[in-house]
């Protein structure tokens, strides 16, 4: 039975003709409990639909005061870094909500944005104040979130596949985080080496040790500053989609029973993560163009290292719908409202 939704959120998008801001439209334009009072894009573009399929749905070029004028309880700003870096401060400080599917306040150390981002954080309090929203691992702190930073895609994949292991694995040696992504995790501004002629039969490895999502996984693990961390990623000839494989060794040899084990209490009442019985290993097709994660899991050398595959669509779960299911946690709505 559908659940009876008697308060609606007026909500805006910034960044909304964007790859993620458009999936981000489409899901809030069907939600029951939400009114879009504004979509805007960069303040150099013209007027334009957010998404051929939709043309009533129109992004205005954005200004701070045409956002202020429609008053949103909670903007969400599917915008570059830096954008958000200075507009989520602004909209917070006129008692606006604001969920940033940014890199913008991920990371709890200012000191590792110069480097990691290229920018220096003007308002490092907020890192502290900002909820990491990876939403299965979140519990009431959404409930009175200011500013949830919207996990990275491929940190999503990799965290929840493997968070619910970290008591178990042995940190002395590599967490090895095999990541490939669909070109659109690149978003739509990006140069040739990203258009689909250079892709198109290819398939290469790149940004490895110094790609922004690195410190972020290390960050979500709790792997402290030393402990080894090898994460590739590589451009799938695909327009969407993550496919992680993680190669990890435990302290002590595992069974299956147990890893199945960790991942149910983990998962329990995760309606948007499934973990796939032990051997079985997931499928991009399977969740490309949804809102979820699937998790599957191989034990080897008798239990003392696993490999496991976790897959998502990065534009999705990665992006636009976990981005709406901390909004729905946020504002009291059934978690699943909009995207099931
Ligand atoms: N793509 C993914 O898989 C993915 C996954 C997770 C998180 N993210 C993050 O989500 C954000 C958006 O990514 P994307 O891939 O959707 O990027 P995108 O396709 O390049 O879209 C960027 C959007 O931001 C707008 N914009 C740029 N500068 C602006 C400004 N100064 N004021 C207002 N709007 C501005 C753009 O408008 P115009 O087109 O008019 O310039 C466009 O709507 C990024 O921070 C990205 O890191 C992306």
């Amino acid at each position: 039975m559908n659940e009876v939704i008697s308060t609606t959120k007026r909500v805006a998008v910034v960044g909304a003709t964007g790859y993620a801001g458009a999936e981000l439209t489409a899901i809030l334009a069907r939600h029951r409990g939400v009114e879009l009072v504004g979509l805007y894009s960069s303040s150099g573009g013209a007027s334009a639909p957010v998404t051929p399929s939709a043309p009533t749905l129109v992004a205005q070029p954005f200004t701070l005061e045409a956002l202020l004028d429609q008053s949103p309880d909670v903007t969400f700003l599917a915008t570059p870094n830096e954008v958000s870096a200075t507009l989520a401060p602004q909209l917070l400080d006129h008692g606006i909500q604001v969920i940033d599917l940014s890199g913008a306040f991920r990371l709890g150390e200012a000191a590792l944005y110069p480097a990691w981002y290229g920018f220096a954080h003007e308002r490092p309090a907020l890192l502290d104040e900002a909820v990491y929203g990876l939403t299965e691992w979140c519990n009431g702190e959404l409930k009175s979130a200011r500013l949830v930073a919207n996990p990275g895609c491929y940190p999503t994949s990799i965290l929840l596949a493997l968070r619910p292991l970290t008591y178990v694995i042995d940190r002395d040696q590599p967490v090895i985080c095999d990541s490939k992504s669909g070109v659109s995790g690149a978003g739509k501004k990006s140069d040739s080496a990203w258009s689909f002629a250079e892709l198109y039969g290819n398939f290469k490895a790149y940004g490895v040790g110094h790609h922004r999502h690195e410190p972020e996984i290390r960050q979500g693990l709790r792997l402290g500053d030393r402990a080894p961390l090898v994460f590739v990623p590589h451009l799938l000839p695909t327009f969407r989609g993550i496919l992680s494989t993680m190669h990890v060794a435990f302290v002590r040899p595992m069974t299956s029973e147990e890893v199945a084990a960790a991942y149910a209490r983990a998962y329990a009442n995760a309606p948007l993560v499934r973990v796939l019985p032990a051997g079985e290993l997931p499928e991009l097709k399977n969740v490309v163009n949804t809102p979820r994660c699937d998790i599957g899991y191989t034990l080897i050398q008798g239990g003392r290292r696993a490999v496991i595959v976790s897959v998502i669509d990065n534009l999705l779960k990665g992006a636009a719908s976990q981005a709406v299911q901390n909004f729905n946690r946020m504002c009291g709505f059934a978690e699943t409202e909009a995207l099931t």
